[in-house]
């Protein structure tokens, strides 16, 4: 079988969102025209695990343009948009193996679908891939050229396996180029966690208390846009300098048993385990509200929670409310997934066009110089990054400056002083 989708009957809606999405993304369109052209992944198979939305869409379309043969599963089994899943596979001719609310042992069953390609390129969104390549499907490791990773606890996980020396092909950090996490990370995470968390709960943000846990890149963009809505914003790290920055960006910054009692709204996007647990829901005020923003599921204590609590309810599609044995009533968001993909539709179109854009160079880098890499995980070549922002100014219709000659000595020269 081929596909393992909801329902084919919903391809028509999903063609209106792929290409309204498409309308927001001119970098990668301009990519797909060109790979249309010269084929640069012609005889190349994709094996794709990430968000099932439309923009993943428009990059999958991207890929088969260039002449590649795709797969694609889910890289959460809540972030499925079914009907995109519908049309991507009945007007553009991928193979898609992604249902929203699939279960875990669904969830690896697609995993596993995509890897029968047998793929030359892995594509990843939280290293899941690569992860089942190098424990349960070894045998394919040898043909692939090499593969590329989406997001920040991803290239974790990646490095790590470089590191102890058990990579067994290249990886792209996609994740790392500027023109993906100042951009992505920051910008897109910061509106689409807010999106999500309003479209789940409807609340005023105005006046709130909202707790950020993390403050890399996409906590940087939750706690601007929550201040933006008029919150209380309190920043909760455990690197001093990141901790210092948020302090020195004007939010109070505390470590979150404290920060417990106060939030109305927590959130987490720290990428590790166990955040927020049982000292902490029991501190919260009754009717706090709990999101993660992290890859993974593990962020909030779900076990914690449960051993806390007298009776669950569901009260919204995605709230589920926790009656706890202290009497207090913590409602969580997307079941502690990803809300913003869980709850809304993940980032805009807009950004992720830049993100896909770097996914597209580097499955053509990897088509050409897979080979000749070692087994490692790569950055992002500076002049793809660069290229990026240059065609994304252009299509945003803004011009920069040049250097003068006469710049450009006085900036490589060591001579010039007063
Ligand atoms: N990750 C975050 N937002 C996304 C989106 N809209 N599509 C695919 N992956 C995403």
């Amino acid at each position: 079988m081929a596909n393992d989708i909801k329902d084919i009957r919903m391809a028509s809606g999903g063609k209106s969102r792929i290409q309204w999405a498409d309308s927001m993304m001119p970098v990668l369109r301009l990519i797909r025209n060109r790979f249309a052209q010269e084929k640069p992944l012609k005889g190349i198979r994709i094996a794709a695990c990430l968000h099932v939305t439309s923009e993943t869409a428009n990059l999958a379309r991207t890929l088969k343009e260039g002449g590649a043969a795709v797969r694609l599963c889910a890289s959460n089994p809540l972030s499925t948009q079914d009907e995109v899943a519908a049309s991507l596979l009945k007007d553009y001719g991928v193979d898609v193996f992604a249902i929203r609310s699939e279960d875990k042992k669904t969830y690896y069953s697609h995993i596993h679908s995509v890897l029968d390609i047998d793929p030359h390129i892995t594509m990843d969104d939280g290293a899941d891939l690569i992860s089942t390549i190098h424990s349960e499907r070894k045998d394919l490791a040898e043909k692939v050229l090499g593969g590329t990773e989406e997001t920040t606890t991803g290239v974790i996980r990646l490095r790590s396996m470089a590191k102890e020396g058990v990579l067994k092909y290249p990886i792209i950090a996609v994740n790392d180029a500027d023109t993906k996490h100042l951009f992505d990370n920051r910008y897109g995470t910061g509106q689409s966690t807010i999106d999500g968390i309003l479209r789940a709960t409807n609340i005023l943000l105005a006046g709130s208390v909202f707790v950020v846990c993390g403050y890399g890149w996409c906590g940087r963009g939750i706690a601007m846009r929550a201040r933006g809505m008029g919150a209380k914003v309190i920043v909760c790290e455990v690197d001093p300098l990141r901790a210092l920055e948020a302090s020195m960006d004007g939010y109070l910054v505390m470590p979150l048993i404290e920060a417990s009692t106060l939030g109305d709204i927590f959130v987490t996007s720290t990428g590790d385990r166990s955040v927020v647990a049982g000292e902490h829901f029991e501190r919260m005020k009754d009717g706090a509200i709990v999101a993660n923003a992290g890859h993974f599921n593990v962020e909030i204590n779900l076990d914690d929670l449960e051993k806390l609590t007298l009776e669950r309810k569901k009260i919204r599609r995605d709230i589920e409310q926790f009656k706890l044995k202290n009497g207090k009533r913590i409602n969580l968001l997307g079941e502690g997934r990803l809300v913003n993909l869980a709850a809304a539709e993940g980032h805009p179109s807009l950004v992720m066009d830049m993100s896909f854009a770097n996914q597209a160079f580097c499955c053509e880098y990897l088509a050409k110089e897979g080979k000749s890499l070692e087994k490692k995980v790569y950055e992002v070549p500076k002049d793809i990054d660069r290229q990026i922002a240059q065609l994304k100014l252009k299509s945003m219709g803004i011009k920069i400056d040049k250097l003068t000659q006469e710049q450009k000595d006085y900036l490589s020269s060591w001579k010039i002083g007063t």
